[in-house]
């Protein structure tokens, strides 16, 4: 059985003290988690230590990163490598996130490369895929996303497939506070699965956890991970509030 995940990404936010008391409240609120609920924290690099701190000898809830860069070391002025993550207690990287793709013009050939990069330092992967709204309007998303997974991920093989989690991110759902319909997020994410299914096998694609992310909130979070290729959540703006993420995590845990 698949897990399911509900990953924070903080994005660009919070000061150390403020992370400390989000990851202390959320502590608090006693997620009480198991083998087959996860949750990932992604604060930025700079909070990592103290958040890998406080969620030792936590039980399945981990902390990951936003990115990570496409080289071992080097000089490579202002990034942060696989390695070092690793070394920071580091389990989960966040790859190819759209504001990442659009902002920093990470190409799909760079995006491959850092997947290579956290595979090879033994992080799990979360990477996001996604289709701008003129491409959700020209109804051309499922080949969109078929691109972006063959550009980025087909080179891995079956067996470094079990260390990838896909999170689907329509770009026109992120912080709009426009979500996708559960029928959107279902169709699109049965639609990865098929495409994983194709090129890696029915049993690889029913592995891997599929993650939705675009305006994911309490009051939508349990409609979304009742879809049955929806396998939890990647949220931005609703992980900053303790109570707001432990609503998506309790919803997680319903299903
Ligand atoms: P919001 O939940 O703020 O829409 O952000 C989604 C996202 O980009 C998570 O990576």
């Amino acid at each position: 059985m698949r897990k399911k995940i509900v990953a924070a990404n903080w994005k660009m936010n919070l000061t150390l003290e403020e992370g400390k008391k989000l990851v202390e409240d959320i502590l608090a609120g006693n997620p009480a988690l198991d083998t087959h609920n996860e949750v990932v924290i992604a604060p930025p690099f700079i909070h990592i230590t103290q958040t890998v701190a406080q969620l030792n000898n936590i039980s399945h809830i981990h902390a990951g990163s936003q990115n990570c860069y496409s080289e071992a070391s080097g000089a490579y002025t202002g990034e942060v490598s696989a390695p070092m993550l690793k070394d920071a207690g580091v389990r989960y990287v966040i790859i190819g996130h759209s504001e990442r793709r659009e902002y920093f013009k990470e190409t799909d050939a760079l995006l491959a490369k850092k997947t290579d990069q956290a595979l090879a330092n033994s992080l799990q992967v979360i990477f996001c895929c996604g289709e701008p709204l003129n491409i959700r309007d020209a109804d051309t998303q499922n080949q969109h996303v078929a691109d972006q997974l063959q550009a980025s991920i087909f080179h891995l093989s079956a067996e470094q497939l079990k260390n990838v989690v896909i999170a689907y991110e329509p770009i026109w759902a992120i912080g709009t506070g426009r979500t996708a319909t559960s029928v959107q997020a279902q169709d699109m994410h049965a639609h990865i699965r098929q495409t994983l299914a194709g090129k890696y096998s029915q049993a690889a694609a029913d592995n891997v956890p599929i993650l939705y992310g675009g305006s994911c909130k309490p009051s939508n979070a349990a409609e979304l991970f009742a879809c049955p290729d929806v396998d939890g959540g990647l949220i931005g703006g609703a992980s900053l509030k303790a109570d707001e993420f432990l609503g998506i995590i309790a919803a997680m845990k319903q299903h």
